[in-house]
């Protein structure tokens, strides 16, 4: 069934295999596409994934998350992203970008900025975004944000892209709004199951409104909240405490994707938990190192930056690996039984997420009626060829991803890649894998030097050839 196709609206997909959004410093200082992200892009295209969710494209001008990510705040951004969407058109791959707004969940900035802080309430959270307090945004504030949203979306359209999701999940703005434990508000915001879904809904109808009724929209959906895994500190306290320390559950999330399903939304994109890390969304191991290396790269920017990284400085590894641990399991599909509820219980098409590797899984996951399409972001990321793996029977890659979640947290500071060092027989391996889809200067030129060729010496006299062309090329 993987082989088969599948339509949403007037968008077919050739297989069943969509690449899921996949983050990355692959932009300009101003948040332009760069070279280095149409390639890599590309790189699934050529490889046979039926549609590639881009990563959240920010639609506020000043909310980056991180520097470097791309971005669709403004009109400037439509050529570049048309272009390279034209390419991956041409290798027969749909393209769909979803498009977001970190709210208080910021990570970074150059500098602190206020506005990295907001969202429904003030209130303070210690793992997710630098600003020490969230801020709580007017209605006017929610209003731009409406508005943002309904312009990113037009720009979507003009791309040539095939659809557009909107993202209300990974614990960004939408979802901030969502969660219990956070909107505190007591406006049309706020209060009640309902109006904690008033934001969505209004930017449903600023998106529908721009993109008129016969272009692609879906939204990325959490299936549950679960607000302490991993463990989190946050105040204040509110009241039922189920709903402070759990969140929403998979109820209210269903009925939020009926109200979705009535609105006109075309697809849900299935995932799981609040934040981004968390083990519902990224199941797999909690990486303690690469989390003290972000901490430690963003703690000038507040009093809690610098706290947090402290804390993760001084608590032994050891520790911090059974702390931080707690609830990151390896579980495979783990997200699959509760797409399916998405899928019985709203009755729009369901994209299933997370912990997606093996043939057998993905076809059981289809053929059971569970979802109509699997999206995956890192075993494709260590396997770019993993659908043709499949198309040749082959049941898995040979050098699986291992879901170290190193990536997850290595590509706010570095290049996208597998950075998993059990995969490569070396350092050296390792990198040329990053860098090959890092750096060709532009996406229909050959490269300006011949990687079989002899070795082209480096400017540091050091280097093999991959190397040195590499770092010409950047
Ligand atoms: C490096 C990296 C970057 C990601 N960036 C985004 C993103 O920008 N937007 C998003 O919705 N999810 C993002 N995700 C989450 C993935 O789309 C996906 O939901 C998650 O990795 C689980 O799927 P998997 O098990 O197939 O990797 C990212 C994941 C990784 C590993």
């Amino acid at each position: 069934m993987i082989f088969e196709p599948f339509t949403i609206g007037d968008v077919t997909f050739n297989n069943r295999v969509i690449r899921s959004s996949i983050g990355g410093r692959t932009a300009y200082y101003d948040g332009t596409v760069s070279n280095a992200w149409k390639n890599f892009e590309l790189r699934f295209a050529r490889n046979g994934v039926a549609a590639i969710v881009s990563a959240t494209l920010n639609v506020n001008p000043m909310r980056w998350s991180p520097l470097e990510y791309p971005q669709i705040s403004h009109d400037k951004f439509i050529t570049h992203l048309r272009e390279a969407i034209h390419a991956i058109h041409a290798e027969g791959c749909k393209y769909v970008i979803q498009i977001g707004d970190g709210g208080s969940h910021v990570q970074t900035s150059l500098f602190s900025q206020p506005q990295d802080g907001y969202g429904p309430s003030s209130g303070f959270d210690l793992l997710f975004g630098y600003r020490t307090r969230r801020t709580e945004m007017t209605l006017a504030d929610i209003e731009q944000t409406v508005h943002e949203f309904g312009q990113a979306a037009r720009r979507v359209r003009e791309t040539g892209a095939d659809g557009v999701e909107i993202t209300a999940s990974k614990g960004y703005l939408i979802h901030q709004f969502l969660n219990p434990a956070i909107n505190r508000r007591r406006d049309r915001y706020g209060g009640s199951v309902e109006r904690r879904f008033q934001l969505l809904r209004e930017v449903i109808g600023a998106v529908r409104r721009q993109v008129g009724d016969d272009f692609m929209v879906g939204v990325r959906i959490s299936a549950w909240d679960r607000n302490y895994l991993p463990i989190d500190i946050r105040w204040p306290v509110t009241r039922p405490l189920r709903a402070f320390l759990r969140g929403n559950d998979i109820d209210t999330y269903l009925r939020y994707g009926r109200w979705l399903r009535d609105l006109g939304v075309d697809y849900l994109h299935v995932s799981n938990g609040y934040g981004f890390i968390n083990p519902g969304e990224t199941p797999g191991r909690f990486p303690v190192d690469e989390v003290r290396q972000f901490a430690n790269s963003t703690r000038h920017l507040s009093a809690k930056a610098a706290v947090r990284a402290t804390i993760l400085n001084v608590v032994p590894k050891m520790l911090l690996d059974r702390v931080l641990g707690i609830g990151w399991t390896t579980g495979e599909a783990a997200n699959l039984r509760d797409a399916q509820r998405f899928r019985q219980e709203v009755g729009l098409p369901v994209i299933a997420n997370g912990g997606f590797q093996r043939r057998s899984l993905v076809e059981e996951a289809l053929e059971s009626g569970a979802c109509d399409l699997i999206s995956m972001a890192r075993p494709l990321l260590a396997n770019p060829d993993l659908v043709e793996v499949f198309r040749q029977g082959g049941e898995a890659p040979a050098r699986p991803c291992t879901f170290c979640n190193r990536c997850a947290i290595r590509t706010t500071l570095f290049p996208l890649g597998c950075y998993e060092p059990l995969r490569f027989d070396s350092d050296a391996e390792m990198e040329a894998q990053i860098l090959d889809w890092s750096a060709r200067p532009d996406v229909t030129e050959p490269l300006p030097w011949d990687p079989s060729g002899p070795a082209i010496p480096s400017p540091a006299g050091s280097g093999d050839a991959r190397r040195a062309g590499h770092l010409g090329g950047v």
